[in-house]
């Protein structure tokens, strides 16, 4: 279906419906009018998070401890200041879910807590082992019953838009261009605030959890709009996601290790006892460096997780998801071992922003996934990143409702160009280049590095990013290219940042420079600086 290309107006426009765009746009006041985009209406990593919420809600628990497990998990690297105000914010978020309706599992009269690696107690909130299904259920329902709220589904946002004529270091982001699906034409949003939710980019590796919209839009638009990225070296491996030829992306909550699941190899060995005294739950760049190690050791395609000594009533009733689809897949988890390999997790750096979320360009804002805001440091510690979605969607929404007047007008942008291109008959080209950039970051730019091996992906992606901005000029752009250039803009920016860390430090390790740097820093990456 062809129609012109569409102009929208709104006061705050919300790129992404996961729980960080959701609670932002519901934590916009009333009267501004939001309009909250998603590229695909199945959804990004929230729907899947499995494990749960962090948060201090144990009489013997304490927020000083919740600081300091995730200090110890970043390795040196988190922003102390960061770290304590979100877990300090952590209870608030909670109450936040509750009253928006997330129902989280409850023992007796208060909420079970499970553990997970890293956390020196029990502080996991969850609803049996499908928290992310019921936090965007709740957000997604509440949004759409919200009368300032409108949905775009299908809209994938391609570049943002800034004041007509405006230099680069002075220029305010006015808005964003976007692909409608639809109609194939690219619509102009105008917007007060635009707020980058759009989630991470694990798809850049060939194995993943996450489903397959995460390719690093906001990373992307982010860094050539012209704001600075940071930490995009430490890129988290999850340990346990089954291996099963009929089984994509399919995750095995660090929940399971957290209560009893250990960890085998195929001869029923247990082995991290001899890595670390944490065991099965030492954070998790210790737990996917070691099955990584065992597996090249004994030449074996996986390892096993083994939670048969629990009781299956407790494990069917704790793990419903799990063992249901484990079971479709002829494996029962209460009876057998399951198959399982580390696979990219989770983008702990990104876009660089303050305690609002507020990026180094007047009017964007960064939140969730897409955004580094300090609090993760050099590997994030599990369950802290829907807190982190929660408490920074909140903080950036209460930012805005202080510097955002509604109804006033919007200044003029250029026009979306559209008039130079033609219909690519190049679709299998870029599905090949899809193919090739997960496959050389996988192969090169895993959980163990060299310098040459980092160099050969350098050249290959340069190689790649040049071709596909010759499509990208050339043919009228669709969603595949969209998510492929963006793609080979956040394999070189996660390229880059590994070359420059040298040293071995949380989830980047090189076997080049295996020891910790006396004097660790964040890996900051300018725009127009790189080369
Ligand atoms: P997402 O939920 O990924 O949402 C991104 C949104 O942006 C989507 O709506 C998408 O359509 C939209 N979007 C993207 N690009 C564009 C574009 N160009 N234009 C328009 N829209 C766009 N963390 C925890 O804390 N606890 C857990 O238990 C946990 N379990 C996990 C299990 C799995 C399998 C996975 C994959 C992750 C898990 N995580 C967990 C991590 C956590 O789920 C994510 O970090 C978090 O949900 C990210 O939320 P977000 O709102 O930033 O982005
Ligand atoms: C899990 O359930 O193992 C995922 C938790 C997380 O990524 O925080």
């Amino acid at each position: 279906m062809n129609a012109d290309p569409q102009l929208h107006q709104v006061d705050v426009l919300v790129l992404g419906a996961g729980a960080a765009g959701l609670t932002a746009a519901l934590s916009i006041p009333k009267h501004l009018s939001v309009a909250v985009l998603t590229k695909d209406p199945s959804g990004g990593s929230t729907r899947w998070a499995q494990g749960g919420v962090a948060a201090v809600i144990d009489d013997q628990d304490s927020i000083e401890s919740h600081v300091d497990d995730t200090l110890i998990a970043g390795a040196g690297l988190c922003h102390q200041d960061v770290v304590e105000h979100v877990v300090s914010s952590a209870r608030e978020a909670i109450d936040w879910l509750v009253e928006q309706g997330v129902a989280f599992t409850k023992s007796e009269e208060s909420f079970h807590l499970t553990r997970e690696g890293g956390h020196s107690h029990r502080r996991i909130l969850h609803a049996a082992d499908a928290t992310g299904w019921a936090i965007q259920d709740a957000l997604d329902r509440q949004a759409s019953e919200a009368e300032n709220i409108t949905f775009y589904h299908n809209f994938i946002a391609v570049d943002l838009c800034f004041d007509r004529g405006r230099g680069p270091r002075t220029r305010r982001v006015r808005g964003c261009y976007v692909l409608n699906k639809q109609t194939g034409e690219v619509d102009t949003f105008l917007a007060h605030a635009v707020i980058l939710a759009t989630g991470g980019a694990s798809k850049v590796y060939k194995y993943t959890s996450n489903p397959d919209g995460a390719s690093g839009d906001g990373i992307a638009m982010a860094w050539r709009a012209g704001c600075r990225v940071a930490n995009m070296e430490f890129n988290q491996f999850h340990p346990t996601c089954l291996f099963h030829p009929d089984a994509k992306s399919f995750l095995i909550s660090e929940a399971v290790r957290g209560e009893g699941g250990i960890l085998r190899l195929p001869d029923g060995t247990q082995f991290m006892p001899g890595f670390d005294p944490r065991a099965e739950l030492a954070p998790r760049d210790i737990v996917a460096r070691a099955i990584d190690h065992e597996m090249k050791r004994i030449g074996a395609d996986h390892v096993y997780l083994d939670i048969t000594h629990r009781d299956p009533e407790f494990i069917k009733s704790h793990f419903p998801t799990i063992y249901q689809r484990l079971i479709e897949l002829d494996i029962d988890m209460t009876k057998d071992w399951i198959p399982v390999v580390p696979a990219a997790h989770y983008t702990c750096g990104g876009v660089l922003v303050d305690l609002q979320g507020e990026t180094d360009l007047a009017g964007l804002y960064a939140i969730g996934e897409v955004s580094s805001t300090g609090l993760h440091g050099a590997n994030r510690m599990a369950s802290n990143s829907l807190l982190e979605c929660i408490v920074y969607g909140r903080s950036a929404a209460h930012h805005i409702a202080l510097t955002v007047h509604a109804d006033v007008a919007h200044p003029g942008v250029d026009q979306w160009d559209a008039s130079q291109v033609i219909d690519s008959d190049e679709d299998v080209v870029i599905a090949h280049n899809w193919a090739e950039i997960r496959r050389f970051m996988w192969d090169y730019v895993g959980i163990v590095r060299t310098d040459k091996r980092l160099q050969r992906a350098l050249n290959r992606v340069q190689l790649l990013a040049r071709e596909i901005q010759d499509f990208y000029a050339n043919y009228r752009i669709t969603a595949h290219l969209i998510e492929l250039r963006n793609l080979a803009v956040v394999a070189e920016l996660i390229i880059r940042s590994a070359l420059k860390r040298e040293e071995s430090r949380g989830l980047h390790f090189t076997l080049d420079h295996p020891d910790l740097s006396k004097h660790p820093d964040d890996t900051v990456l300018i725009p127009g600086k790189e080369r």
